[in-house]
């Protein structure tokens, strides 16, 4: 039986201490009906809880086997809709706070990339027969929509390059958004030349093109980017090197070109943990990915003699994903086992049921 819905406020005044407390209380009472999965970024006090972790691609794929009633998304707002999407109609994805959402993903929005349709169909007559639209897996469910309905797909950092060889295999040109970066270095590591992928600025009529550089493009990037990512620069790396020179640099490559070019390994959150876990003892890294995930890998790898640095000078974040700490949490979980549904994600019937079509192409790729 539920009892009247506990309203934030009562929350927001609570010591850490007391939030954690009404977690471990909640979680108790909600048993197996609920299960709290964390994206790598989450900040270690709500991290501390989780069940399940991982990259987009590994969330995604738990999120579709798990049995539990509720799906407790601790990261930020596409990825509670990739939950509600690729779960079970009557399983319920909540976001404990529904301000976190992703900078890079509002780069992008419907009506601007139906609008770049529209006009990349002036140049290329019928975009449909020529382009596949792939969407980062950080995007907004009505942009995988348009992707499951254009004939498109879903990728992430993890399965970019296999997602752009699928997407080259239907057309002969990839629209990509909303990442610029994680889309020109896919295509640099599948030897397409850095002239034939060219930057679609939605605030442009055409993208800022001419209609010889949309014909002659093989990937059209969106003018998109991760505020976190592209705070990391090369310099940071040659200034490092300079004193670590039996160093490695690892990056996620949501960072620039020139960083990428210049790291030693490149991939997902996951990849990147699992890289420094598996070196040998006694190694330097240098990591150019968010800071909550480095500070604890750091700590993690730390007996083994090895150090991890974090490729920045300033402290970059994930600020929306900051957003979920403990308060928010404990109200979240406490309203669902008082019977109370609170910040629930939910994507319309058919706009799920197109980016799931997108989603699922990609997990069979
Ligand atoms: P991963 O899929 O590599 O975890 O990346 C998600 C993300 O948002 C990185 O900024
Ligand atoms: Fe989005 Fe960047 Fe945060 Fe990743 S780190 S969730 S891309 S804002």
């Amino acid at each position: 039986m539920s009892v009247a819905t506990i309203q934030f406020d009562r929350f927001n005044q609570l010591q850490d201490e007391q939030a954690q407390e009404r977690i471990v209380a909640a979680r108790e009472r909600l048993g197996d009906r609920a299960v709290l999965l964390c994206h790598h970024y989450q900040r270690a006090d709500v991290y501390r809880h989780a069940d399940l972790t991982g990259d987009s691609l590994k969330l995604a794929k738990l999120a579709s086997q798990t049995d539990a009633e509720y799906i407790v998304f601790c990261g930020v707002h596409f990825m509670a809709e990739v939950a509600d999407i690729l779960s079970r109609p009557e399983q319920v994805a909540i976001l404990p706070d529904l301000a976190a959402g992703c900078s890079m993903a509002d780069m992008a929005n419907l009506a601007k990339v139906e609008r770049c349709w529209r006009e990349l169909g002036e140049v290329l007559d019928d975009p449909d027969a020529s382009i596949t639209p792939v969407t980062y897996i950080n995007s907004a469910a009505d942009l995988k929509a348009f992707c499951g309905e254009h004939g498109g797909i879903v990728c992430t950092s993890t399965n970019a390059p296999k997602i752009l060889d699928w997407a080259f295999a239907q057309r002969e040109k990839v629209l990509f958004f909303p990442d610029q970066h994680l889309g020109r270095w896919t295509g640099y590591k599948k030897d397409i030349p850095l002239e034939q992928m060219v930057v679609w600025d939605p605030d442009q009529e055409y993208g800022g093109l001419t209609p010889d550089e949309i014909r002659n493009a093989k990937i059209l990037l969106w003018k998109g980017h991760c505020s976190v990512h592209q705070m990391f620069q090369e310099s940071h790396i040659r200034r490092w090197r300079m004193q670590h020179p039996d160093g490695f640099v690892i990056s996620h490559p949501e960072s620039n070109l020139e960083v990428c070019l210049n790291s030693d390994h490149v991939g997902s959150t996951e990849f990147i943990i699992n890289t420094i876990k598996g070196a040998p003892p006694n190694t330097q890294w240098l990591v150019g990915t968010e800071l909550n995930l480095v500070s604890r890998l750091a700590e993690e790898v730390k007996p083994e003699g090895k150090t991890v640095q974090f490729m920045a000078p300033t402290v970059c974040m994930c600020s929306t994903m900051q957003r979920i700490d403990p308060q928010h949490l404990a109200w979240a979980l406490e309203n669902l086992a008082d019977g109370n549904v609170v910040n629930r994600i939910s994507v319309p019937v058919h706009e799920a049921e197109l980016a799931r079509l997108a989603l699922e192409r990609m997990l069979a790729v």
